[in-house]
């Protein structure tokens, strides 16, 4: 059997976080598969991590929301030689507003993509994970640490993804498989924009740059660590959270969704 290569495959590296990890990844010395829909972006990155003299990514164009994109990732894959040393699960988006009033596709897609497609891509290629020695790397965020009315189906799937990654920690250990949450707080990429917030409402203090929730990430999953909190204000929030009851942090974060609508005018 001919020996396939090792991939680090990146979702969601058309823009934001992704790219800042796909160019961590490569500054490191790992061949890369770059994932989105929008396919020339993808290209635009191969092209740059090129001409920088790294390896030039694999670009598979695939919609995660759809029910067969693993397998068209993995066919991609197959078809170049290639299969993943690390997986790392990035796509995600959320959307602003109260549940019951948004259309019900939408809400459903973000299942589709948070939830479905990163539990997939995560146990899709064990594997080839365990061959290789490598890893998952799971996008969370802060969000998954409470439930907040105004944003309530995004910050559910947050808490499955951080759930479903620390069990798969402990799970593939003894595969020598590290697997890492990613949870940052507010990063100033398109995020706000594909939510349906017009201007960028969150604080200073808890916001992170996109290189350095990369950076923490990569360094995360190396080290082997479970969970990973980009910045100091927010490794305390995730700390205090727990400790709050519940309808207290109901209220705090339905009246914050509130104002953020408000100031939308929304
Ligand atoms: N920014 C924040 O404040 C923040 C905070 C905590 C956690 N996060 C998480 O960080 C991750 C990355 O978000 P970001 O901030 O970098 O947002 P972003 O700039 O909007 O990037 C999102 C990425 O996901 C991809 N994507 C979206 N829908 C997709 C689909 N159906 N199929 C394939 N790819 C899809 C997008 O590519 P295409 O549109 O080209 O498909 C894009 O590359 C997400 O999981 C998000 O929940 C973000």
């Amino acid at each position: 059997m001919t020996e396939l290569r090792p991939v680090t495959v990146i979702t969601g590296a058309s823009a934001g976080i992704g790219v800042e990890l796909a160019r961590v990844f490569a500054r490191e010395g790992h061949a890369l598969a770059l994932v989105a829909r929008r396919e020339d972006r993808l290209h635009a990155l191969a092209d740059a991590l090129a001409a920088a003299g790294k390896a030039r990514p694999l670009v598979i164009a695939a919609d995660l929301a759809a029910p067969d994109a693993v397998r068209k990732i993995a066919d991609a894959l197959r078809a170049q030689g290639a299969e993943p040393q690390y997986m790392v699960n990035n796509a995600g988006f959320g959307l602003v507003g109260l549940a019951d009033m948004r259309p019900r596709e939408d809400e459903l897609a973000m299942i589709d993509l948070n939830v479905r497609a990163l539990t997939d891509l995560s146990l899709a290629f064990a594997d080839s994970l365990a061959r290789h020695k490598g890893g998952v790397l799971n996008v969370g965020s802060v969000a998954g640490f409470l439930p907040a009315p105004g944003m309530a189906v995004y910050y559910a799937t947050k808490a499955y993804v951080i759930s479903f990654s620390e069990a798969l920690h402990a799970e593939l250990k003894p595969r020598g498989v590290r697997v890492t949450v990613l949870c940052p707080g507010p990063v100033p990429t398109e995020f706000a924009e594909v939510a349906g917030l017009k201007k960028n409402s969150a604080p200073s203090l808890l916001t992170v740059s996109p290189e350095r929730v990369a950076e923490e990430g990569y360094r995360g999953l190396m080290r082997g660590r479970r969970i990973v909190v980009p910045g100091l204000a927010n490794k305390l929030i995730t700390k205090i959270v727990p400790l709050v009851p519940r309808s207290l942090l109901l209220r705090a974060a339905g009246s914050r969704q509130a104002r953020r609508r408000a100031a939308q005018g929304t």
